[in-house]
């Protein structure tokens, strides 16, 4: 007599007891799950539980590559093999600060690689690529694909949003997280960033891993782990991916705020701005050379990069960009013609010291508050607020000495402001060490 097993159905709830216990989830329990959710089939608490189980239990290296390639089969899968050679991207935690995009970009394509991103908007106390481009009048970041395309084979860069439907179980799966306490998860983190990345075409892909107060990842060694699990996801999915751990205990340059970063920005470009920021975008500009083909190292890289900005070629590729997306490109030579506040405010340090500490987290809190960023999706913001720094971490300060300049357009809210700045300003009379920019580089465990 032979006896033939029935199949079994698959149950949410058997995977979610699995993952809750420590176990091991097989590839085809992490397709029904994101199917699941994704479809409407598996609720939002059980989803929600699932997570929570993950943030607990963590997943193995094979189990967060499955969920990564769950969520980027979710939706639309875009081929950019028609219009480059290589699609080559760059992809930020996020963090306060952060116009790197705004300056890599055009510098990369000023060394004859075409790059197209797509990005995202702000939330919370960190910013978005998508909200600063909007502070140019007339930029558009809503292209459809063909237009992507077109514009990624004729002009060789673009700066948009997210066009289609990519990875559509990662936004839903996000949404949940953000309200649950489920975020800070290695897998969840990793399969989230990467889903996005492979739906989205990216062939080579430079991450750049933020690490301390205005980050994710509180600490190196965390910030190594994820980044480790996001080039080995690369790997695993036939791409070339590299990371690099850099610091986000300060904010990154000068400008937090949508217009003003918009401004230093373009100052980078022209070679106009500090050299600390300048340092970390030809740094990240230096790995996407590399991984492009065009560079041999990071020497070479960080020279031709830096060497598309003192030629005049990267804000030529910058003004081409705002252009074709029907921004008002007069903003590069006019930079009084972008979003302004009305009041303009220096705040003085309260007293002669070294500083320790300028907290990123609440430079940028205090910045959404100003109405620079949103709490919630959706919201509108206020392009013109924002903070500049005057000082890093490591600098000495006279009492008198002017630490920031707010940038507001309603009084109370400035007031607050200054109280906020003040009080994430850690300033003593023992002596402070800069921090670092870099923490090293992360590449696929072959
Ligand atoms: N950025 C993402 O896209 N996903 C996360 O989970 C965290 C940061």
């Amino acid at each position: 007599m032979c006896i033939i097993a029935a199949e079994v159905p698959m149950r949410a709830v058997d995977i979610i007891e699995k993952k809750r216990d420590g176990e091991t989830l097989t590839h085809e329990e992490i397709h029904f799950f994101v199917n699941g959710f994704t479809n409407g089939e598996i609720p939002d608490y059980q989803t929600s539980a699932w997570a929570m189980a993950v943030l607990f239990q963590g997943m193995t290296p094979k189990e967060t590559a499955d969920l990564t390639m769950a969520m980027a089969h979710s939706g639309d899968v875009i081929d950019l093999s028609d219009v480059v050679d290589l699609a080559l991207d760059k992809h930020s935690t996020g963090g306060v600060g952060d116009k790197t995009t705004l300056v890599i970009e055009p510098i990369v394509s000023a060394c004859g690689v075409p790059v197209g991103k797509m990005s995202g908007r702000g939330l919370s106390f960190t910013g978005g690529t998508l909200d600063k481009m909007e502070s140019i009048p007339g930029y558009n970041v809503n292209l459809t694909i063909d237009e992507f395309k077109h514009q990624l084979k004729t002009v060789g860069l673009v700066l948009a949003g997210q066009t289609g439907d990519l990875a559509p179980a990662d936004g839903k799966l996000y949404a949940l997280r953000d309200v649950t306490g489920t975020v800070p998860s290695i897998p969840l983190i990793a399969s989230s960033v990467m889903s996005k990345k492979l739906a989205s075409g990216a062939q080579a892909i430079v991450l750049d891993v933020k690490i301390g107060l205005g980050a994710f990842m509180p600490d190196v060694d965390q910030a190594r782990e994820l980044a480790q699990r996001m080039v080995d996801i690369g790997l695993h999915a036939d791409r070339k991916v590299m990371a690099l751990l850099s610091d986000m205990n300060q904010p990154l340059g000068w400008a937090v705020g949508n217009a003003l970063e918009v401004k230093e920005a373009i100052d980078t470009l022209k070679g106009q701005g500090s050299k600390e920021f300048a340092d970390h975008c030809y740094e990240v500009a230096a790995y996407m050379l590399i991984l492009a083909g065009v560079a041999k190292d990071t020497d070479e890289g960080r020279k031709m990069a830096a060497g598309a900005v003192q030629a005049g070629r990267a804000i030529e590729r910058f003004t081409a960009l705002v252009a074709t997306q029907g921004g008002d490109a007069s903003v590069i030579e006019h930079p009084e013609k972008l979003p302004h506040a009305d009041l303009v405010q220096e705040i003085p340090s309260p007293i002669t010291g070294s500083i320790h500490q300028i907290n990123a987290r609440e430079v940028g809190l205090t910045v959404m508050q100003l109405g620079g960023g949103r709490e919630r999706k959706g919201d509108p913001i206020d392009h013109a607020v924002g903070v500049v720094l005057h000082h890093r971490v490591g600098d000495k300060v006279q009492r008198g000495e002017v630490l920031f300049t707010l940038h507001a357009n309603d009084d109370d809210k400035a007031a607050q402001a200054v109280q906020r700045l003040l009080a994430a300003t850690k300033i003593s009379q023992k002596p402070a060490e800069p921090l670092p920019l870099f923490y090293g580089s992360v590449w696929p465990e072959v």
